[in-house]
C-alpha cells in the first residue's frame, strides 16, 4: 500500500488543519497517511518509497513557523534528497506583500537544490482570498492524487 506523510509547518494550526482535512482523501484512495507535527530529517530520508506531502505557513517576514526551523537547517546540512517526490501547500496571506508564502516557497527552493523531486505544481494559499484554506486543499489535494495514480498506472 502507498505511503503519504504529511509534514506540518504552522503557527497557528491553520497547517495542520488543512493536513487533517486532506488526509481522509488520501486513505479513500488506499494509502496509509501519517502527519508529522514536528518533522524531522527521518521523516523524508527513513521510508524512501513514500509520498510527502508538505503543508507550511509562513510567519514573521517570510520566516518558517517555529516547529519547522530545525527541520529546514537538517535539510540544509543533508546532501541529497534525490529520492524525496512531494507536493507542497503553502499557507500565506497577500498582504504581507513580498514575502507572501515566503517559507513555502523558499522551502520549495531548498528541496529542490537538495535534488528532491516535486509532483505538480505548489499550491499557495492567500488568506485575503480563501477563508477556509480547506476549500483550495482539498480540490487540490484531489487532482494531486489523480495525477500520482495516473503516474503509477501508465
Ligand atoms: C505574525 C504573522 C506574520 C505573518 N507573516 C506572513 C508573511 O510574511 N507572509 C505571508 O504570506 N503570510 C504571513 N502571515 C499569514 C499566515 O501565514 C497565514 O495567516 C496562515 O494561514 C497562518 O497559518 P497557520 O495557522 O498554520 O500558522 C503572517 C501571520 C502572522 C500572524
Amino acid at each position: 500500500m502507498p505511503n503519504v506523510n504529511i509534514l506540518v509547518g504552522t503557527m497557528y494550526g491553520g497547517a495542520l488543519d488543512v493536513a487533517e482535512q486532506v488526509k481522509p482523501l488520501f486513505e479513500e484512495a488506499g494509502y496509509t497517511v501519517s502527519i508529522s507535527e514536528q518533522p524531522t530529517l527521518n521523516d523524508l530520508t527513513e521510508s524512501p518509497d513514500s509520498l510527502s506531502l508538505f503543508c507550511v505557513s509562513t510567519t514573521g517576514s517570510g520566516d518558517f513557523p517555529g516547529n519547522f526551523v530545525n527541520f529546514t537547517r537538517e535539510i540544509k546540512e543533508h546532501p541529497a534528497l534525490t529520492q524525496v517526490r512531494y507536493g507542497l501547500i503553502a499557507l500565506g496571506d497577500s498582504s504581507y506583500g513580498e514575502t507572501y508564502c515566503g517559507a513555502g516557497r523558499a522551502l520549495d527552493e531548498l528541496l529542490q537544490d537538495h535534488g528532491a523531486q516535486r509532483l505538480g505544481e505548489r499550491l499557495e494559499i492567500d488568506a485575503m482570498e480563501t477563508f477556509m484554506a480547506d476549500d483550495a486543499a482539498i480540490p487540490w489535494v484531489e487532482s494531486w492524487i489523480e495525477a500520482e495514480n495516473l503516474k503509477v498506472a501508465s
